[in-house]
């Protein structure tokens, strides 16, 4: 088992599918197409004081994030490591980074919260690359910024800082930006680094040239052409330009030199070189877009594979950045039914390749961070679960080889109901505030007739510890009204209608009347302001009798 998040010096860092954890080559997601603001605006008001805005739980994964915790644990690590000796890495802040930026041709820099566990991994790793560096002919600037301080928070959002670290490649005096999508460990920084500074496409002139780019595991892009100018070529620059912090360039006049693909072609062409399915692919259509169109479709496996192998976690990288439905299938490839289950699965994936649904296979044993996401349990391996676009998850538990197949059809022809995450429904309830789950949302807050507050809540969260106390007195005072219900869901536990409830930081709290009006609570988090605030807005009509307790039934419309 891996560790499914560790909290240091105040702070909880997930890492979803333990990929740094395993291995620091790879390269670990920096920035998420998705609504996760961790760099909350934080305004005058108590409430927006949220310690996350992190619930894109419901439209995208991540792999490392560092958040907000409230844990008063191991403040002294800090101190013990911030007495560096030289230090070659620039530090920033919002009165020089501009004019830094500007003065240089080539600059990369780290955008960090002095509490995330990652970013502290990163610090000597990154400080060692930029001393080597800073030797390179021209030398090459480390610089970091912390994001986390008050006065450079407008900075970061500037830049799209949504998790830390968060690296990035300002190049010719800032006008162009690069997300940094190379290893956290100095050897590969460096070595990445030095190519991110020298052409974006380099020349293959021998043999020994294009065993060293192309090499046997990873993606390179080389373009073969008759001269090394014209139009073609220009493009294939372009390209080169625009996807070099991903992927690697190399072009040549002799298609001979290269390890694969018709060695009598004269170009142009661009062959893509990958280390699975098919080998290489080529490609003639000569405008930036499409050969980036390209590029990706020819660089995804058909079937991703997520086990500890390192090599294979850049692919699951670009899996969960891939907007598709994802289809994942997780079984114990130490099992003998594993062969059975690869084979049949790779069938279905090669059926539905150019239909929008990405595939993935995931070991148990490195899946942990995924199951823990998902809500899912060991004991429903093998298992396939699909997680659309919208962020709904369909969900099929121990499950046979051969019905994958079908089932996927099905789920293809909207026959196949959503998935929900939720704690188990609890068999006791008496404390004053009570414990709802996804499965209890329904009967407690939408069907049960009463006025109902409800707080969402991680619960590593400092500001709903902080809160606890107070619900409950304020359940104790409502303890004669059966018409108003106290109650608290985690929401890291359980799925939550996202319709209804805007859930982006904890705690948030709402409240239904009786009659179904649905309203933020915004004010102090204070006894007397939650109570004004329920009377103010509770119906008076509210059923009186207690509802009749729902024992179980999950409702499978909401989601
Ligand atoms: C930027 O300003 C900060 C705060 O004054 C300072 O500590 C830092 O060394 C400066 N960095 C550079 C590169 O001038
Ligand atoms: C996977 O299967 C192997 C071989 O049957 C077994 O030893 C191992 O405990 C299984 N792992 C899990 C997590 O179930
Ligand atoms: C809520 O989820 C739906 C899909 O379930 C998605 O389309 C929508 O954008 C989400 N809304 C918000 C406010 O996040």
């Amino acid at each position: 088992m891996h560790p499914r998040g560790d909290v240091t010096n105040g702070v909880t860092c997930y890492c979803l599918f333990c990929l740094v954890t395993l291995n620091p080559h790879i390269n670990p997601k920096l920035s998420i197409a998705s609504k996760l603001h961790l760099l909350e605006k934080h305004s005058d008001k108590n409430y927006r004081e949220r310690e996350i805005k992190a619930m894109a739980f419901k439209a995208s994964i991540l792999f490392t994030v560092c958040v907000y915790a409230l844990t008063a644990s191991c403040l002294t690590a800090i101190s013990g490591e911030e007495s560096e000796s030289k230090e070659f890495v620039l530090t920033l802040d919002q009165s020089n980074f501009t004019d830094s930026v500007a003065k240089h041709n080539f600059i990369v820099v780290e955008f960090y919260a002095p509490w995330c566990g990652h970013c502290k991994k990163l610090a000597p790793e990154y400080e060692k690359a930029a001393s080597v560096l800073s030797s390179h002919d021209p030398p090459i600037v480390l610089a970091k910024i912390d994001a986390n301080e008050e006065g450079n928070r407008e900075l970061a959002g500037e830049y799209d800082v949504k998790g830390f670290p968060t690296i990035k490649i300002f190049r010719d005096g800032g006008k162009i930006i690069q997300e940094y999508k190379g290893p956290r460990e100095a050897d590969g920084i460096v070595e990445y680094l030095k190519k991110q500074s020298g052409p974006a496409s380099v020349e293959i002139k021998s043999v020994d040239d294009a065993t060293s780019l192309i090499g046997d595991n990873k993606i390179v892009v080389v373009g073969i052409f008759p001269k090394l100018s014209g139009e073609e070529f220009e493009t294939f620059l372009a390209l080169a330009e625009k996807l070099r912090s991903e992927y690697e360039f190399g072009h040549t006049l002799d298609a001979k030199l290269l390890p694969r693909g018709e060695s009598s072609a004269t170009g142009p062409v661009v062959r893509l070189f990958k280390p699975f399915d098919e080998p290489f692919v080529d490609f003639k259509e000569f405008n930036v877009d499409a050969l980036e169109k390209f590029v990706e479709e020819s660089s995804t496996p058909i079937v991703t594979v997520f086990d500890k192998d390192p090599s294979n976690h850049p692919f699951v990288i670009k899996f969960f950045n891939n907007p598709n439905p994802k289809a994942m299938l997780f079984i114990n490839t130490s099992s003998e039914a594993s062969a059975s289950f690869k084979s049949k699965y790779r069938e279905v994936a090669e059926g539905y390749k150019g239909e929008g649904i990405s595939f993935l296979l995931g070991d148990i044993e490195a899946s942990q961070g995924a199951f823990q996401y998902f809500g899912l349990k060991d004991d429903q391996v093998p298992l396939v679960i699909i997680q659309t676009t919208d962020g709904r998850k369909y969900l099929n538990p121990n499950v046979e080889p051969d019905q994958i197949a079908p089932w996927v059809k099905e789920f293809k022809a909207g026959n196949v109901l959503p998935y929900k995450k939720s704690e188990p429904i609890p068999e006791e309830n008496n404390e004053p505030v009570k414990v709802v789950v996804a499965d209890t949302l329904q009967d407690v807050v939408f069907k049960s007739g009463k006025n109902v507050l409800i707080e969402f809540y991680a619960p590593w969260c400092g500001h709903c510890k902080k809160l606890a106390p107070i619900l409950d007195e304020v359940a104790i005072s409502f303890e004669n009204d059966p018409t108003v219900v106290i109650a608290k869901l985690d929401a890291t536990a359980n799925d939550i209608p996202n319709d209804t409830f805007e859930v982006q930081g904890y705690p948030t709290v709402f409240f239904r009347s009786a009659s179904g009006n649905i309203l933020p609570y915004e004010g102090d988090r204070t006894k007397e302001d939650i109570i004004d605030f329920i009377e103010k807005n509770r119906d008076k009509t509210a059923q009186q009798e207690p509802a009749a307790q729902h024992e179980q039934e999950p409702t499978k419309d909401e989601l």
